[in-house]
């Protein structure tokens, strides 16, 4: 039976931590890994638009000694003509070892892997889940931390829609210690199914729309991006998307070892100022990235170096 994962709540902590020892093991010694996949292929199936998920996914494949194909827009696919997700997945199944899929749809990715003999993995679908970007901000936290309980976390901007924080919070509120703050508008507040393991687990967590009140707080500020493609009136979006933006100016209020992460794209909740500050450590987490889905790759293939 394939392993598939299409939640962060597919993998249990200490296998998480396995991943992050293994992801860490790549960066020192990559030479290690460049034959793990060989013959191997990676589908990374795009129904969405990407830049580092999907790059980076073939990258990590590349680097293993392995192979890509597939497609990275609905419109190049079957789906075009009509086909189906589960039609599509049996079809790919023959060609690949391992499936990376982005879906508009919620849900999408769990319908794959209903219909697949081989891993897929879920690499963000609609405003739902997101988890190897989980896995890429806990890579990040580790490396730039030294630990991934006891501090305080804020998230930032389109917490409704952003899919990066949902598996985010889902992940981290299973290390002890942690202190969430969720900064947003009211109307792109964190869906309420989100709040259900804070609730149950007691973990703390405080609602605020005031970015520079809590500023000074923080040990993790996690910027997102208002999703303007999940909006269904341009006005709203319009309205919202300048909620945040963090400047040099509020960067003096936070602690000189506050962490900013960003999944990126950015638009303009970032100021570029910020770019050089030490504490920006968004392009780092997108190298991260790479090595994150290496160790996972090589945990879904069940092979090693
Ligand atoms: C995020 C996504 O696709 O959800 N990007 C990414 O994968 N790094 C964040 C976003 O698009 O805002």
């Amino acid at each position: 039976m394939a392993r598939h994962i299409t939640a962060i709540t597919d993998l249990t902590t200490g296998e998480i931590d396995e991943l992050i020892t293994k992801a860490r093991d790549i960066i020192n010694h990559p030479d290690r890994y460049q034959d793990a996949c060989r013959r191997k292929k990676l589908a990374t199936l795009f129904y969405e638009p990407s830049t580092r998920t999907r790059l980076s996914f073939e990258a990590a494949m590349i680097e293993l000694g392995g192979h890509v194909l597939g497609f990275s827009e609905a419109a190049s696919s079957s789906a075009a003509k009509g086909e189906s997700v589960a039609d599509t997945v049996r079809t790919v199944c023959c060609y690949a070892d391992i499936i990376a899929m982005r879906h508009p749809k919620e849900g999408a990715p769990t319908v794959a892997s209903l219909h697949a003999t081989v891993p897929v993995i879920n690499a963000g679908d609609g405003g739902h889940n997101h988890p190897t970007q989980t896995l890429t901000d806990l890579l990040t936290i580790q490396m730039e931390k030294g630990r991934l309980g006891n501090m305080t976390v804020g998230l930032c901007g389109d917490l409704k829609f952003g899919r990066t924080v949902h598996s985010l919070i889902t992940a981290m509120c299973r290390y002890p210690g942690v202190n969430f703050v969720l900064i947003s508008p009211e109307e792109l507040k964190v869906p309420s199914y989100v709040k259900i393991p804070l609730k149950k687990d007691s973990v703390p967590y405080t609602q605020t729309t005031s970015l520079t009140e809590v500023l000074p707080d923080l040990d993790i500020l996690y910027m997102t991006r208002v999703q303007r493609e999940r909006f269904f009136n341009e006005d709203d979006y319009i309205r919202l998307k300048d909620s945040y933006i963090l400047t040099p100016e509020k960067m003096e209020l936070a602690k000189k070892d506050l962490s900013v992460l960003h999944p990126l794209p950015r638009v303009n909740e970032i100021s570029v100022a910020i770019d050089q500050d030490p504490r920006a450590c968004y392009f780092r987490q997108a190298l991260y990235g790479k090595f994150i889905r290496m160790a996972l790759i090589l945990k879904l293939l069940e092979v090693d170096a």
